[in-house]
């Protein structure tokens, strides 16, 4: 997405990819696109397939006591989100990158940062390569190398490991419902989410511990059918394509750079995925970076550049606020009490029938405007 504003705006960039496209492609991630996400890929032209197969929601659903609340995005804030596969969008990014002829290089390895020269060395076909750059994007995620690069000392890092996972299945069947479920059961959260007519994307909260092998997908479908549970209402089973179990973390390091390094997206920050704002919040970093980019490249001017993780951070923590609060509001946590639990019923309850509590909720999930 950076490569591509940068490429818009008249910048030139290389993008280093450590694995094959084909995997890139198929990684099935997170597909909730806020309002400001869905305007970015539209005002740099890589929307069209996203507003062809994708679908606008207005709304959740959180469903607890066996009985449905609907959330009203259209209604409180007049905003919406997409649903639309994360590697949909990769997929368009990289076509567009492809058919522009932009260097765009797959399964590079042993890539060397170093944020003082924006010099930047990789091996490809087995044959060691240099850029000498001006600046470097760390767009490389949690295990990227980037953030390493970043001598010892200047970054301030913050973990919070949550006690649960989210075991997370892609079924080929339509999907039981057609807006989000965000369930809060006695046995645990559970949501239902979707991809298209034809495919469900369900995940249940488990130990994150837990083996994907004790999870047969008969056990799988029984727990779901358990923590949805509503009168009337009935979830369709169908062939599991695709199962795994992913730990659930919040993180994030300040600064966001060091000397020429900018970081961004999970090279920055992880957030617990209730509310499914981990690629919503990359696409934030990158349309400030690629504006504070362009400002120095054109126009000299470095102000953007020494902002941006204070300008990024804002809304970082809003986002890991939010977050926090959604999964801590919808799971059960191992050692809770019964005024714990209670409290969550509480701001279930708020949340549910106060119209502020909601419009809080609604304007957070569809994404707080860009500042
Ligand atoms: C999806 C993932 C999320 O984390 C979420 O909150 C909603 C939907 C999804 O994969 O569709």
């Amino acid at each position: 997405m950076l490569a591509h504003l940068l490429h818009l705006n008249g910048i030139e960039s290389v993008v280093l990819e450590l694995r094959d496209q084909d995997y890139v492609v198929q990684r099935v991630r997170a597909g909730v696109l806020e309002q400001g996400t869905m305007d970015t890929l539209r005002e740099a032209g890589v929307g069209e397939r996203m507003d062809r197969q994708g679908a606008i929601h207005e709304g959740i659903e959180l469903r607890y006591d066996r009985a449905a609340h609907r959330i009203d995005f259209a209604d409180l804030c007049g905003r919406a989100i997409m649903v639309y596969g994360q590697q949909e969008v990769v997929k368009d990014l990289i076509e567009r990158r492809q058919a522009d002829g932009l260097p765009l290089l797959f399964e590079v390895d042993d890539v060397k940062v170093d944020p003082d020269t924006a010099k930047v060395t990789f091996t490809q076909d087995g044959e060691r390569q240099e850029l000498d750059a001006r600046a470097i994007a760390g767009c490389d995620g949690f295990h990227g190398v980037c953030r390493d690069a970043v001598p010892d000392g200047v970054l301030t890092e913050r973990t919070r490991e949550y006690p649960f996972g989210w075991l997370g299945i892609l079924a080929e069947v339509a999907p039981s419902t057609h807006e989000l479920i965000y369930a809060s059961h006695e046995r645990g959260f559970a949501l239902h989410s979707l991809r298209s007519p034809q495919l469900s994307r369900l995940y249940l909260q488990v130990d994150p511990h837990d083996d994907i092998e004790n999870w047969p997908d008969e056990r799988i479908w029984e727990e779901l059918h358990t923590r949805f549970e509503k009168p009337g209402w009935t979830l369709e089973e169908g062939p599991i394509v695709e199962k795994g179990i992913t730990p659930m973390r919040s993180f994030l390091v300040e600064p966001m750079q060091h000397g020429r390094l900018y970081l961004a997206g999970d090279a920055a920050h992880i957030v617990p995925p209730t509310g499914a704002k981990g690629l919503n919040l990359a696409v934030a970093d990158v349309r400030v970076l690629a504006e504070a980019l362009t400002r120095w490249l054109h126009d000299h001017d470095e102000s953007g550049l020494d902002a941006y993780s204070d300008t990024c951070l804002k809304r970082v923590w809003r986002v890991q606020h939010f977050s926090w609060w959604m999964t801590s509001m919808l799971h059960r946590f191992p050692d809770e009490d019964d005024i714990q639990r209670r409290l969550q019923r509480a701001e279930l309850d708020y949340v549910t029938s106060s119209r502020a509590a909601a419009t809080m909720l609604a304007e957070n999930y569809t994404g707080m405007p860009y500042g």
